[in-house]
Formats: C-alpha cells, sequence, structure tokens
C-alpha cells in the first residue's frame, strides 16, 4: 500500500546552496525560505552551522535566520556536525538540528575530517546537550548505496552507523544516497535491514540524489515499503562539494508530480514552488534542472 500523506523535508536551501560556488546574497536566501513556506513547504533544512571555510556559501548561517521570522508551526532545521556548531545554533534561537554521518571511512575523512568511530565522539556530546536544550534531532547516514573511493558499501555497514545515531537519540534516520547510484531493490534490502536491527519505517526518511535519474523510482520504492517522510530540493538544486559526482537532489516539483497523481496528500502549491523555483534559478544565472519545472515553466 502507500500512506494517504507525505511530510516532504525540503532541503534547497541547505542541500541545494551548499554546492554552489558563487555566493548567493543573504536576502535571497531569505527570501527563497519565505517563499517555499508560502508554497506549503512546512519543513525546511534552512541552512547549516558547519565549519564556514569548509562550506563558504553558509557562512552566513546566523544572519540568516536573523532575516528569518517563520512561522511557530514552521519547522526549521540546520545541520549541526558537533559542539561548536550546536553552540552557534543555539545562539541563533534553532529547536530542531541534524547531524550527519557517514557510512564510509573515506567520506567520514573527506567531509567531518575524522573516522567512522570518531564523527560518534563528535556526535555524541553535540546530541546529548542538544536533547537536553529541548531540540529535536535527526539522523543523516550519507553514502548508504555506494561510495565515489570505495565502491558497494556493505549493508550492514550503514545498518550500524544508522542505528548507533537512534541509540544517540535522534528521532529519525535519513538515508542519503550521496551520489545518486541507488536503485529500487537496493532500497528494499536496506529499509528491510533496518526493520530487522529494530529501526522502522516510522523512524525513517529517505534523500536520494537524481545523479542517475532513479530518485523517484526508489522513492515510490520506499514509499510501498512504509517510508512517509521524503526529502528533496526545490528545482533539484544541490550536491555535496565533498562527495564526487553529488548532482542534484530530487526535485521537490518532481516529487510533488508524483505524489499528486498518486492522490498522496502534502499540502504543497505545485504552482507557486514552480515559481520559486524559477526565480531562484534566474538569481543563480542557470535552468532548474527539474523535469516538472522545465514541463510548467511559463
Ligand atoms: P576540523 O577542521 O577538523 O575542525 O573540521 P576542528 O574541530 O579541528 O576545529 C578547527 C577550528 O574550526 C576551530 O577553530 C574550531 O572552533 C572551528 P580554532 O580553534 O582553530 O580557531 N570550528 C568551527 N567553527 C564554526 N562552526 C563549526 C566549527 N567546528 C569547528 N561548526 C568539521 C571538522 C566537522 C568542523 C568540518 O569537517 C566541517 O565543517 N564539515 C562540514 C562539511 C559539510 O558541511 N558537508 C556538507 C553537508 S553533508 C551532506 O551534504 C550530505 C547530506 O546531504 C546527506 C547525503 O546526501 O548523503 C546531509
Ligand atoms: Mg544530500
Amino acid at each position: 500500500g502507500l500512506p494517504d500523506q507525505v511530510t516532504i523535508y525540503e532541503v534547497g536551501p541547505r542541500d541545494g546552496l551548499q554546492n554552489e560556488s558563487a555566493i548567493v546574497d543573504v536576502k535571497v536566501k531569505a527570501e527563497f525560505i519565505r517563499r517555499l513556506v508560502d508554497a506549503g513547504l512546512w519543513t525546511v533544512e534552512t541552512t547549516s552551522f558547519v565549519h564556514p571555510k569548509w562550506v563558504p556559501q553558509l557562512a552566513d548561517a546566523t544572519e540568516l535566520l536573523e532575516q528569518l521570522d517563520l512561522p511557530d508551526d514552521v519547522r526549521a532545521p540546520v545541520l549541526v556536525p558537533n559542539e561548536r556548531g550546536l553552540d552557534r545554533a543555539l545562539a541563533a534561537g534553532v529547536r530542531e538540528i541534524a547531524i550527519f554521518a557517514s557510512a564510509t571511512e573515506t567520506f567520514a575523512a573527506k567531509n567531518l575530517n575524522s573516522t567512522v568511530d570518531e564523527q560518534f565522539a563528535m556526535f555524541t556530546p553535540t546530541v546529548e546537550r542538544a536533547l537536553a536544550a529541548g531540540l529535536t534531532v535527526r539522523g543523516y547516514v550519507s553514502m548508504c548505496y555506494g561510495d565515489p573511493w570505495e565502491g558497494d558499501v556493505p549493508i550492514e555497514q550503514v545498518v550500524t552507523v544508522g542505528a548507533r545515531l537512534v541509540d544517540l537519540g535522534c528521532h529519525e534516520l535519513s538515508l542519503g544516497d550521496t551520489i545518486g547510484v541507488a536503485t529500487p531493490g537496493h532500497v528494499t534490502a536496506l529499509i528491510s535491514a533496518f526493520a530487522k536491527a529494530g529501526v522502522g519505517t516510522d523512524k525513517l526518511a529517505v534523500h536520494f540524489h537524481d545523479t542517475y535519474g532513479q530518485a523517484l523510482a526508489n522513492t515510490l520504492t520506499a514509499l510501498r515499503e512504509g517510508v512517509t517522510t521524503v526529502d528533496s530540493s526545490a528545482g533539484g538544486l544541490g550536491g555535496c562539494p565533498y562527495a564526487e559526482s553529488a548532482t542534484g537532489n530530487l526535485a521537490t516539483e518532481d516529487l510533488l508530480w508524483q505524489l499528486n497523481g498518486l492522490g498522496i496528500s502534502t499540502g504543497v502549491d505545485l504552482p507557486k514552488l514552480v515559481e520559486t523555483s524559477v526565480w531562484m534559478a534566474e538569481q543563480l544565472g542557470k535552468p532548474s534542472p527539474s523535469r516538472v519545472v522545465q514541463a510548467l515553466a511559463s
């Protein structure tokens, strides 16, 4: 069966913009987020409190949050890798954070300057303090389906990292296909392995990049397995600057076209969203890669 309702976890302002080398003005970012919320996206990952030298595009995180005045019922999580990032997020009044783990050694080194084990030394005190401060913590696992340096990633390795994040107190795990290599059979196998480890679909979200055009097929597979939270990026912006060959996320418009067709409700207004992505593409000076944006943009 399929769910009646799906939560779209919008990552455009964070995962989308982090990969843009030309710095986008903070006012444009704030307007982008306001427009996304206005289109009905009520969970928007706004930015990252990472080292500004590692992701210069998001160095303005504090300033951006100062400029945003979102309604109370909008969830606006931010990425936080460590205690320093948590301090900055708390000072900015954040109520929800996401930590991001790697399933592989190479990506842990490249993205977090740590090993798979060391990343937990960083996350443990961060999550403990965040929970004590009343925040909600999401956990990402990257390279769930393949790694550009290591190739295949054993499912048990992914489940071990994910289960450790849940044990730390993450309310939700987002399974990242960082480089977009997943195919539907692999998605089913991974979700089943998590279920066997005691992590059910009520705790799982899926996060597909669309490098190989598989993101929608993978998403539909995950929905059939019982997942009801899907990450996507308006206009298909995105990629990870520390992952070779990572292109845009599944476009929110492409996801919405599918969900609308299936009669699954999301609360998102597709024409408003397309208008927003067209506007953002103009700001970035390049067309949106989303097929639905291309089809509907007038
Ligand atoms: P490091 O250089 O090892 O940090 O980086 P450190 O702990 O050794 O600290 C060095 C200096 O940085 C210190 O300053 C710290 O205070 C400062 P100093 O004492 O030398 O003056 N520092 C910070 N400053 C501001 N904010 C901070 C912070 N932390 C330390 N948070 C670190 C380690 C984790 C910080 C670094 O590797 C980093 O920032 N990495 C983030 C990379 C990133 O953002 N990648 C993209 C997001 S992940 C992704 O896209 C995948 C995802 O979409 C899912 C998927 O698709 O799979 C989520
Ligand atoms: Mg990503």
